[in-house]
């Protein structure tokens, strides 16, 4: 019987659903737990490539109870679009198997257009996914924003609600139209959305929905007395508001303890904090990035690695390993393991560069300082040049691989227990049990 949290260590996309998902092999539920359909978790399974924003990983086994959590903000169209997709595609969701928590927020159309109406106004862009995640939040924080347990509640009840919460968009639309036209901007106005609209997209949905939300705590109790259960985050440490990248960062706190928080389970149950990273950097959307390449190598790398958004389809930027970022994150996330993955991708360079120190003010340092932009990587190289391919065990890498990976371990002063060499399930190495 374990908790564990699966979080991210770089800038999301380190392949957390397919760690979470082979954790959940063993798991009696599995947890989703913060951000919304501004995540993209891609698990290859049973021959098969699932591409999920808002559904836990294991949704794929029938057997695991999977749960979305009070700190997910769900848009509740690619929500029911997702569950009617996957069964079309023969994966069972069912009372039995399947829950939402009544608490969690929704996403509604006008948070998409208060997402654009922000960048619009925001000098740097902070390039989100324009899923409509910072708006849901900030209208949570607001304490107007409605939860699954609205929409249970009846007509009357749910109109009330969104007149309500409709009241600063129907403002702040009016406001950006006028602003648009007095400069003339090419931005497309935004929409009057009436209670009416939203009352309707609400019915379309919910007849999908309805029948999963209710008090996961339930389940939470029953399972942790009696198996595992695994807690699966979203986006990561540096796009966590507090500890990242702020402002180019996400509105959640999908760092471990924003995780374990969003998935209503304490810190004291915690057993394990697997942090996933990839065995170099990507980051989509704005923000520093000290690793950064560019030209070829940055698109031989993007291209080996696949790297283009699950969600947004957006070409990500591309960078060698940070172990700088990886370090900083080490105690911030209570880390007791790690996941390495894209060990295959990484081994196709004749030499790898990473970055074990950034030089910042005429130093070297090895912290993250707050105006990471200035930083300069410092970077030590490593022979790469190896296939990874057909290997079942750590000892079966080529020496080199397993060099990079001692490397690793010894530079954050973690294990690492999973190892990716391909995007399969059975591309999974075990390290350290
Ligand atoms: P977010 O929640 O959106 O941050 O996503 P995520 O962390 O679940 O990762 P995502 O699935 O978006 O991106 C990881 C990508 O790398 C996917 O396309 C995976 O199939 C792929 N992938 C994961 N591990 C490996 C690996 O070891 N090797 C290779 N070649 N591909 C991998
Ligand atoms: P938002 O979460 O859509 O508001 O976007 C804020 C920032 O987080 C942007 O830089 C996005 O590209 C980034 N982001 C959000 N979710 C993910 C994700 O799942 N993977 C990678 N980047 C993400
Ligand atoms: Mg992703």
């Amino acid at each position: 019987m374990a908790v564990k949290i699966v979080v991210g260590l770089q800038y999301g996309d380190e392949g957390k659903g397919r760690a979470s998902h082979y954790e959940s092999k063993k798991a009696l539920v599995v947890i989703r737990a913060t951000g919304g359909a501004n995540a993209g978790h891609t698990v290859v399974a049973n021959g098969k490539k699932y591409a999920m924003h808002l559904l836990p990983s294991s949704i794929i086994r029938p057997e695991v109870i999977s749960l979305i959590g009070p700190g997910v903000v769900a848009d509740i169209k690619i929500l029911a679009e997702e569950i009617t997709q996957m069964r079309e595609a023969g994966v069972q969701i069912e009372y039995n198997n399947f829950g939402i928590s009544e608490r969690a927020h929704l996403v509604l159309p006008h948070h998409k257009q208060l997402d654009r109406l922000y960048e619009m106004l925001k000098r740097e862009k902070v390039g989100t996914t324009g899923r409509g995640i910072g708006p849901a939040y900030e209208e949570k924080a607001r304490r107007t924003n409605l939860r699954m347990y609205d929409l249970l509640q009846g007509e009357k009840h749910l109109v009330s609600k969104l007149e309500e919460n409709l009241k600063v968009y129907e403002f702040l639309a009016e406001k950006a139209n006028e602003f648009i036209k007095e400069y003339n901007l090419e931005e497309t106005i935004f929409p009057r959305i009436c209670v009416e609209e939203e009352y309707q997209h609400c019915l379309k949905y919910i007849s999908v929905i309805r029948e999963f939300i209710g008090d996961i705590s339930e389940e939470i109790d029953y399972a942790i007395t009696r198996g595992d259960i695994i807690i699966e985050g979203a986006q990561s440490f540096w796009l966590d508001n507090d500890h990242g990248d702020y402002p180019m960062s996400t509105s959640s706190n999908p760092n471990a303890s924003g995780t374990a928080s969003g998935a209503g389970i304490g810190p004291t149950l915690v057993d394990e904090v697997i942090g996933v990273m990839k065995a170099y950097t990507s980051r989509v959307g704005n923000g520093p990035f000290v690793c950064k390449i560019d030209g070829e190598v940055s698109e031989q790398l993007r291209k080996l690695g696949g790297e283009y958004g699950t969600t947004t389809g957006r070409p990500r930027d591309v960078g060698w390993l940070d172990l700088v970022m990886i370090n900083h994150a080490k105690n911030p996330s209570g880390l007791t393991c790690l996941c390495v993955n894209h060990l295959d991708t990484i081994g196709k360079f004749d030499t790898i560069p990473v970055c074990v120190a950034y030089r910042y003010k005429g130093k070297e340092i090895q912290r993250v300082p707050i105006d990471k932009e200035k930083c300069k990587p410092v970077y030590r190289n490593f022979k790469g040049g190896w296939s990874t391919k057909g290997a079942t065990s750590f000892e079966e890498l080529p020496k080199e691989a397993q060099d990079y990976i001692n490397f690793i371990e010894e530079y954050v002063g973690v294990p690492v227990k999973y190892i990716g060499i391909g995007p399969d399930e059975k591309q999974t190495i075990i390290k350290q049990s």
